[in-house]
C-alpha cells in the first residue's frame, strides 16, 4: 500500500525545500499527537482506527447482513460530513451504477422538494431501510427527509418501522439520540471528539459500507496503516505531509488561491466532494486557506479544461490517478471503420484514460503554465480506500495548522442556519 505525491512548478520540478518546513512540521506533528492544538477537542479520529471496539463490528456486520437479506434499498439519510464519507467509498468501490449490489440512495443531504419527492416516489414500491446520521441531531435537511421516510416506513411496515431504522448520532445528546432511546432503533455513537468530516471512519461509514457489500474489515486495516504511516514527522517519508507543504508553498510563496482537485473515474466524483468538504470546511477561515474546486477528467477537460489551459492563472492541479482499474473493457474492431476509430480497436480504455492524463498533464503544466501535484494510488480496494482517507485526513489537520487556523470547528455553517431558522419562524431566532 503507497501513496506518491509528485510535484512539479511549471517544468521546473519540486521546488519545495522540505528541510524549510521540517522544524514547523515536527512541531505540528507533536501538536496533533499530544493533542494541544487549536480544536484539540475533535481529534479522537487520530488514533481512532486502532482503537475500533470488535463488538461494535461484529454488531454492525450483522445488522447490515440483516438489512441486506430483508430489503432492497438502504437509504442514508444525511448531510455534509454526515453522509459523503459513506457515499464516496459505496461509489468508490462498487462503481456506478452497480446492477449487482444492493442499491442505496441518499436523502437528507437537501431541501429540494423535486428530488425528495422523486426518491419517496421510487420507494413507496420498494422495501427499504434507513440508516439515519446525525452528530447533532437538529439538522434540518436531515430531520425533514428522515419524518418523511419515517412516515411511508409506518405505512409500509405499521408498528415495526422501527427495525427498519439505524440511526449514527451523539453517545449521549440531542433529539435523534431521545428518539434512539423513545423508538428503540439499533444505533450507533458517533464519538463526541470526532468531527463529521472526519467521521468516516466510525460506524457513519462503516454500516452504511457494510450494508452496501463492501469488507469493513480490509477497509479498517487500510485506516490502521495510515495511523501509522502518516504518523511519521519526516515530510520526505511521509506523504500526507509533502502534500499538505506542497499546497502551503504554492499558497504562500506563488500566491495561488484555488486548488483544482481531478480525478479519471466518474466513481470517484463523490470522493472528491468527501475531500472537497474535508479542506474547504476546514480551512476556510479567517478569510484564508486555497479553494478546492473538483474536475473529473476527461469530462471536464471539455468545459473547465479551456480555463485551466488558457484562462486565469489563479490556479494549481491536484490530480488523483488510480494506476489499476478495477475493470477494464476493449475497443472493439468495425469493418468499416465509419467512426474512425480502428486505431484503437483491440485497446484497453484504461490504456487510452492513461494517455488522456499523461498528455493533459504535459499540456496544462508546459503550455498552460499551471503547476501540478499528482497523487498516485496503485489500486481502489477496501484497505486502499481506508489508507487514502486517512491520508487526506492527516494531510489536511497539517494544512490546517501550516495555516494556523483551527482545523475542527465550522462557526462560518452557522450564518445561513441562524438566517433559515429566522425565516422560517423557529423559536429563539
Ligand atoms: O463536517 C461537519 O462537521 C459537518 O459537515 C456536519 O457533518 C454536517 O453539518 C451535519 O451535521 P450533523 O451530523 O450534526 O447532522
Amino acid at each position: 500500500m503507497k501513496i506518491e505525491v509528485g510535484f512539479d512548478y511549471l517544468g521546473k520540478g519540486n521546488l519545495v525545500n522540505f528541510e524549510k518546513y521540517q522544524k514547523k512540521v515536527t512541531e505540528i506533528n507533536e501538536t496533533i499527537k499530544n493533542r494541544t492544538g487549536l480544536g484539540s477537542d475533535f481529534l479522537g479520529w487520530y488514533d481512532y482506527p486502532s482503537r475500533i471496539d470488535e463488538k461494535v463490528i461484529k454488531s454492525i456486520e450483522n445488522k447490515a447482513k440483516e438489512f441486506r437479506e430483508n430489503y432492497d434499498v438502504l437509504v442514508v439519510c444525511g448531510i455534509g460530513g454526515s453522509y459523503l464519507g459513506p457515499r464516496a467509498a459505496i461509489e468508490a468501490l462498487n462503481g456506478i451504477p452497480s446492477s449487482d449490489k444492493m442499491e442505496i440512495m441518499y436523502l437528507g443531504n437537501s431541501l429540494d422538494s423535486n428530488y425528495v419527492d422523486s426518491c419517496i416516489n421510487y420507494l413507496k414500491n420498494k422495501k427499504f431501510c434507513v440508516c439515519v446520521i446525525s452528530k447533532s441531531g437538529t439538522t434540518t435537511e436531515t430531520a425533514v427527509s428522515f419524518r418523511i421516510l419515517k412516515n411511508l416506513l409506518k405505512q409500509q411496515m405499521g408498528n415495526d418501522f422501527n427495525k427498519a431504522i439505524v440511526a449514527i448520532t451523539d453517545e449521549t445528546n440531542g433529539s435523534l439520540r431521545a428518539e434512539v432511546k423513545s423508538e428503540h432503533y439499533v444505533a450507533y455513537d458517533l464519538p463526541r471528539d470526532i468531527g463529521g468530516r472526519y467521521s468516516v471512519m466510525t460506524a457513519v461509514g462503516l454500516f452504511p459500507m457494510a450494508v452496501a457489500g463492501i469488507n469493513i474489515r480490509e477497509y479498517i486495516d487500510g485506516l490502521k496503516q495510515g495511523q501509522i504511516d502518516f504518523d511519521n514527522d519526516k515530510i520526505k517519508e511521509n506523504s500526507a505531509y509533502q502534500y499538505a507543504v506542497e499546497r502551503f508553498y504554492l499558497y504562500t510563496k506563488k500566491n495561488y488561491p484555488v486548488e483544482v482537485l481531478a480525478m479519471y473515474e466518474p466513481r470517484l466524483t463523490n470522493l472528491k466532494e468527501w475531500r472537497k468538504q474535508l479542506f474547504d470546511e476546514t480551512e476556510g477561515k479567517d478569510g484564508k486557506a486555497v479553494l478546492c474546486a473538483s474536475c473529473v477528467f476527461t469530462t471536464d477537460l471539455h468545459s473547465l479544461g479551456q480555463f485551466i489551459q488558457e484562462g486565469s492563472k489563479i490556479l494549481y492541479e491536484t490530480i488523483v490517478y488510480v494506476s489499476k482499474p478495477n475493470k477494464d473493457i476493449e475497443v472493439p474492431l468495425c469493418d468499416d471503420d465509419s467512426d474512425g476509430i480502428n486505431y484503437l480497436a483491440g485497446k484497453k480504455l484504461s490504456f487510452i484514460n492513461h494517455k488522456a492524463y499523461v498528455g493533459t498533464l504535459k499540456a496544462h503544466s508546459e503550455s498552460g503554465n499551471v503547476p501540478n501535484i499528482t497523487i498516485t494510488l496503485d489500486e481502489m480496494n477496501a484497505k486502499n480506500l481506508g489508507y487514502f482517507f486517512y491520508f487526506f485526513m492527516k494531510a489536511c489537520a497539517m494544512s490546517a495548522y501550516l495555516n494556523k487556523v483551527n482545523p475542527f470547528n465550522q462557526p462560518g455553517v452557522e450564518v445561513y442556519k441562524k438566517n433559515m431558522f429566522h425565516l422560517l419562524g423557529k423559536k429563539g431566532y
